[in-house]
């Protein structure tokens, strides 16, 4: 693909994306892009692909076989502002020899991060507390008032030991965590750098205190967290998922937390998202939900920006992406 001025390539960007990533594609690039903090319209996303070299997209873009059709042959990369990619039909994008790039590393700290924050809110009850002093029912000290479990001398399993799952550990290790046990696809070297043991699924289910989401969504792993696994929880334990809703059978979720089955839950991600105000799991006083904000951090934002960036300049001038999919 030519850089000349004349003949530059297009991209669309779909949102209002950080700054950064637009100064990096901008001297090289025509620039087209919805103008908006909200997702672009599926009719405006078929209609603005057309035509276009490569696509700036975000999670919320449904990218399938439709979009890379009406983008047509033209169509060379792509960049998701995100490190998940379920919303991309990676299948029909290699048919179509298209490249994928993703922003991994750079939102590891940050959402680790929030997930440690999930932790401490639901073993700690945070949200209970600032309840009780919002609503006045907070009255004097009470040596068994509120009182949660903590972190301290506990078992941490965690379903996915990657980029995230693994920083999420270095983080919880000074708490006092005791031991750490991991499940997933493969055995991971670096689970050495925290002591960390490879279990059965059911193992980690039934030995963890906290029981933490950090797997990407697959096909094999939708509602894996549903009701025989909360059954083998224990009743003291408490669920965190930073990843993806789709993991979850929030039915079952609500059955375990509103019948004691489990202790708590914390929740970055839900489905659908936004979940709907009358969803039953906001009834709850121990379910701690946060509106998909593991990445919200300016420099992890910034960052995603600029890698989404640099993986689609870096295809057009023939270079290999800083992070490349497929
Ligand atoms: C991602 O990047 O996939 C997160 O869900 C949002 O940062």
């Amino acid at each position: 693909i030519s850089m000349a001025t004349q003949n530059r390539p297009k991209v669309y960007v779909t949102r209002r994306v950080p700054e950064i990533g637009l100064q990096i594609l901008s001297p090289h690039c025509e620039i087209s892009q919805w103008q908006s903090d909200d997702p672009v319209a599926r009719h405006e996303l078929l209609k603005n692909v057309s035509g276009k070299d490569a696509l700036f997209c975000l999670l919320t873009d449904k990218i399938d076989k439709e979009v890379l059709e009406q983008a047509g042959p033209s169509l060379r990369v792509i960049g998701t502002m995100s490190v998940g990619y379920e919303h991309i039909d990676l299948e029909e994008c290699k048919r179509r020899n298209i490249s994928v790039g993703f922003t991994p590393d750079v939102l590891t700290n940050a959402t680790a991060e929030l997930t440690v924050a999930l932790l401490l809110a639901t073993s700690r009850r945070l949200k209970e507390g600032i309840q009780a002093v919002a609503d006045g029912s907070w009255g004097t000290w009470k040596p068994s008032w509120l009182c949660g479990s903590g972190l301290d001398g506990s078992t941490v399993g965690i379903v996915g030991l990657g980029r995230i799952g693994l920083a999420v550990a270095k983080r919880l290790s000074p708490f006092g965590v005791s031991k750490f046990l991991y499940y997933g696809r493969t055995e991971k070297e670096t689970a050495k750098d925290i002591g960390a043991e490879f279990v059965s699924f059911d193992s980690l289910l039934e030995k963890s205190d906290f029981v933490l989401g950090c797997c990407s969504l697959t096909e094999d792993n939708k509602e894996l967290f549903n009701k025989t696994a909360f059954q083998k929880m224990k009743k003291t334990a408490v669920f965190i998922n930073t990843s993806r809703g789709g993991l979850v059978n929030q039915t079952d979720l609500y059955a375990a937390l509103s019948t004691g089955q489990i202790a708590a839950a914390g929740l970055d991600v839900t489905s659908p998202e936004p979940l709907p105000i009358d969803n039953p799991l906001l009834t709850l006083h121990n379910c701690v939900i946060l509106p998909h904000i593991g990445s919200a951090t300016e420099k992890a934002r910034s960052a995603m920006s600029e890698v989404t960036a640099k993986n689609i300049l870096s295809f057009l001038k023939g270079q290999d992406m800083p992070s490349k999919l497929i």
